[in-house]
Formats: structure tokens, C-alpha cells, sequence
């Protein structure tokens, strides 16, 4: 579970959250809405500590983690994966040995072992060709799927997902929401941060919708669908 408890942030004189509060059951996907700027990724970062909130609460599993120090956050990192916006693979490395690094830094697994988890992972992302070539060889979807399919390699029990869809074309996003849906059937918990809608209702089971620094509008797809408010409408037409 995570839990998010009046989370406040400001950029020099610039408050950008302004007290955002919300919570993520066990095996749920939560959708984390918004226009750019308004503080998405920011978010997602503080949920690993490579942030802090000015002021507000962070709970992973009932532990409240702003006060952690850099030791407790290395074990955060390895249950809670973080599929960065753009993929974030290391340019100089084969995504072969991108998938590796997580394991030899953080497990004392074989090569033997390693090598076997990275073609069984190749293989589930259909990318069993690519495991010798370099980053700047894999068209941006490529990117994308690797970038998610080295998050994994942790066997993570959380993953938050910042914008896997961003400027991909329709059969990409399909392969990526197909992922998505896979991982959430496993029972993983997580937090989708996107403006691609259609994404964000195939796969999500609730969203909430930030607006000026705050929630404006939470609910389950159902409460969605019925908003009277015409928050939610705005946001899908494109103009939140
Ligand atoms: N390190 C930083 N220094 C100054 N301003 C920042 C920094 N990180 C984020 N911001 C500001 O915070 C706001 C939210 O950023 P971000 O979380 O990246 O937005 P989103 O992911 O929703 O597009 C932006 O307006 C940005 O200018
Ligand atoms: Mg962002």
C-alpha cells in the first residue's frame, strides 16, 4: 500500500503542490492525471526519496519514508521500480548489460543466472534480438519496453510508471498498456503518471486529477464516467 498524506512542495516562490493527498491499495493501478508542470514526476520521485516533500507524509507499507537516510532508500528502490520518463538507459552499455546492472549491483546472483533472467525477460518483452545492441540503436518504443523490462528485473513489488506511452504510436502504446495489464494481474501494485487518456482507462482502476497544485477530482472508472463536475471532461479533451 502507499499513501500519500498532504504532500507540499515548492520551487523557490513557486508552490507547486499544494497539499496533495491520496492512496494505492495492494494490486491496484492508480492513474496520477495532469497537465505538464503541474508536478507529476515530482511526485514519483519522492516515492523513491530522490526527493523530498517541503512538508506532508509518504507511507510505503505502513513505513513513513521522507525521514528515511540514503541506506533505507537503497532498499526502497530495489521493491519500488521507477520506469523513468524516456526509458533512462545507460548510453554506453549493450541492453544486455543495461538489464544485468541492477542484479550485479544489488544481488549475488551467477552470470549464469543473470544471463538466463535477461533472455527469459527479452523473450516476454519480445525483444530476444536486441540484447547485444546499444540504446541509441532501438526505435523509442524498443527504449520504452527495455527501459520497463530492466525495472523488473528486481521483481519489484511496486512500479511507478512515468508516462510509458509518451510518444509512442498506437501499436507501441498497445504493447505497452499489454505489459501493463500482465504485471497488474500478478498482483504488482501501481502508479500510472500520463495525459494519454485512452492508456489511462485501459489499465487503470482509479485516477486521480491534479489541478493547480491540488486533487480536483478522484475516483474508481465508474465515478469517472459519471462526473458531473466536468473536471474530468476537461482533462480528457485536453484542456486540464
Ligand atoms: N529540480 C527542480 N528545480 C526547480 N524546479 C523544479 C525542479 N523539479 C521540478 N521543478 C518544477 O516543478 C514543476 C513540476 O515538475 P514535474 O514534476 O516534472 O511536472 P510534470 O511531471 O507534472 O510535468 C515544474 O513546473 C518544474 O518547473
Ligand atoms: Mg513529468
Amino acid at each position: 500500500m502507499i499513501e500519500v498524506k498532504n504532500f507540499r512542495k515548492s520551487f523557490g516562490s513557486k508552490e507547486v503542490h499544494k497539499g496533495i493527498t491520496f492512496s494505492v491499495k495492494k494490486g491496484e493501478c492508480m492513474g496520477l492525471i495532469g497537465g505538464s508542470g503541474v508536478g507529476k514526476s515530482v511526485i514519483l520521485r519522492s516515492l523513491i526519496g530522490l526527493e523530498k516533500p517541503d512538508s506532508g507524509e509518504i507511507f510505503i507499507d505502513g513505513e513513513e519514508i521522507t525521514r528515511y537516510n540514503e541506506n533505507d532508500l537503497v532498499e526502497i528502490r530495489k521493491k519500488v521500480a521507477y520506469v523513468f520518463q524516456g526509458g533512462a538507459l545507460f548510453d554506453s552499455m549493450t541492453v544486455y548489460e543495461n538489464l544485468a546492472y541492477p542484479l550485479r549491483e544489488h544481488t549475488k546472483k551467477s552470470e549464469a543466472e543473470i544471463k538466463k533472467m535477461i533472455s527469459d525477460q527479452l523473450g516476454e518483452f519480445g525483444l530476444p534480438a536486441a540484447e547485444g545492441l546499444y540504446p541509441a540503436n532501438l526505435s523509442g518504443g524498443m527504449q520504452k519496453r527495455v527501459g520497463l523490462a530492466r525495472a523488473l528485473m528486481m521483481q519489484p513489488k511496486w512500479i511507478l510508471y512515468d508516462e510509458p506511452t509518451a510518444g509512442l504510436d498506437p501499436s507501441n502504446t498497445r504493447k505497452i498498456q499489454e505489459h501493463i495489464l500482465k504485471l497488474k494481474a500478478t498482483g504488482i501494485t501501481s502508479i500510472l503518471v500520463t495525459h494519454d487518456m485512452p492508456t489511462a482507462f485501459a489499465v487503470c482502476d482509479k485516477m486521480s486529477f491534479i489541478l493547480d497544485g491540488k486533487i480536483a477530482f478522484e475516483g474508481t472508472l465508474d465515478e469517472i464516467h459519471q462526473d458531473k463536475s466536468g473536471i474530468v471532461k476537461k482533462f480528457i479533451d485536453g484542456e486540464g
